[in-house]
């Protein structure tokens, strides 16, 4: 069914007020083009901290009892956990709205096909949201390498540090629904957050061919495990190799206004290379993206590099198309499986001591 864009502003829902709504909600605040409605969360507490955002807007504990009061719905943004992904999405899609889904799409393919089933039937769109995306050092860098100015590609390193100390208060609930995953066998470093550097493969180099993936744990406090050190290595179908490594620094402090993540993206051409220098934290003071050509260093100190601007832009990004239906949405449903496929078969080749796996073989 084709998409009809939206000739008016977009009435808006969210469900779930946890930790990542405080980054959510800015492509939401200051914006005409939409009116936030209704406020979901379980928790009583959140709900009506949240409404001070928006005062008109209706507040209800479940999308069930939101469903039910016929609140007049264009669109969500769902920011459940992600064991909720499936069943929260699907409600919505069934009450007619479009969705914005926060990543990982969900934990397994079968979970994943079951929603593309939804969304085809449903005749609503799904977007599965990738800030990393909207986030302006890592668009940047996705231009320089599409110039062609850094040569031909021969090779991309992330780097990913997971520190313990520093950055924002994180509720202990939060946490707890992240061991939640972990013990689901879907860690909080490579699965959940590193959803998005995975993306970032897709994005700038395409499908790939396959991974290789040694995905390691270490107990932080008794009885909690974090998915570190894991190191993971990829071909794409154009033949350029990624490399990505993820190290816990459990007494490290870092500065940073959000999660203590400290993290590097670089890429190397014949000529020389580009590296965005941090993210999500504030861990190197030097800009945040540097491109070394010919000998010297250009470096750029105007970019918009505070994480949450990829939330907000990401945001408007959704907000906008609903109002066009124009350009890619990052990402439709066919898109975040294929990211979610990229993940497994990292796990698949963990399980099996290392070994090459395609990523479309997977089922
Ligand atoms: N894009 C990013 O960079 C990024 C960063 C962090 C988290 N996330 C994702 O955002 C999502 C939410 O993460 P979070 O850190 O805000 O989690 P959180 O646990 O802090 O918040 C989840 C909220 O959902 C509510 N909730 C749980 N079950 C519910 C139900 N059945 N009905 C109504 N409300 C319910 C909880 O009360 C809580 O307020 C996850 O998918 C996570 O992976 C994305």
């Amino acid at each position: 069914m084709a998409f009809i864009p939206l000739d008016r502003p977009i009435r808006a829902g969210i469900i779930g007020l946890g930790r990542i709504y405080d980054l959510n909600r800015l492509a939401y605040v200051d914006n005409d083009g939409v009116d936030v409605v209704a406020l979901v969360d379980a928790n009583p507490a959140r709900r009506v901290r949240c409404q001070r955002d928006w005062p008109s807007a209706l507040t209800f504990a479940t999308i069930d009892e939101m469903v039910a009061s016929g609140v007049e719905v264009d669109a969500v943004e769902v920011l459940l956990p992600i064991a909720l992904h499936e069943e929260g999405a699907v409600q919505c899609l069934d009450a007619g709205w479009h969705v914005n889904l926060q990543k990982p799409v969900t934990n397994d393919l079968a979970s994943a096909e079951r929603m593309r089933a939804n969304v085809n039937s449903s005749g609503r769109q799904l977007r599965v949201m990738e800030n990393y995306l909207f986030y302006e050092p890592l668009e940047r860098l996705k231009e320089i390498v599409d110039s062609g100015q850094l040569g031909e590609v021969s090779g991309y390193h992330l780097k990913m540090v997971a520190s313990g100390r520093g950055g924002w208060d994180v509720p202990g609930e939060t946490y707890e629904r992240q061991f939640e995953q972990t013990r689901r066998g879907r860690g909080a470093l490579f699965f959940d957050d590193g959803w998005h550097k995975l993306s970032t493969a897709l994005w700038l180099f395409g499908p790939v061919r396959e991974v290789r993936a040694w995905i390691g744990t270490t107990e932080i406090i008794p009885g909690i495990e974090i998915d570190a050190p894991t190191t993971v290595v990829w071909e794409h179908e154009n033949g350029i190799r990624g490399v990505w490594d993820i190290t816990l620094a459990v007494d490290m402090y870092l500065r940073s206004d959000y999660y203590t993540n400290d993290e590097r993206w670089e890429v190397t051409g014949r000529r020389g290379f580009a590296r965005v220098n941090r993210c999500t934290g504030r861990g190197i003071q030097q800009p945040s993206l540097e491109v070394y050509l010919d000998g010297e260093m250009r470096a750029y100190h105007a970019l918009n590099d505070d994480w949450a601007s990829s939330f907000r832009e990401s945001g408007r990004h959704w907000l906008g198309w609903l109002r066009t239906g124009e350009g890619s949405l990052q990402w439709n449903i066919d898109e975040a499986i294929n990211v979610l496929r990229f993940a497994l078969g990292a796990y698949e080749s963990n399980a099996r001591g290392g070994t090459g796996v395609k990523p479309g073989d997977i089922h």
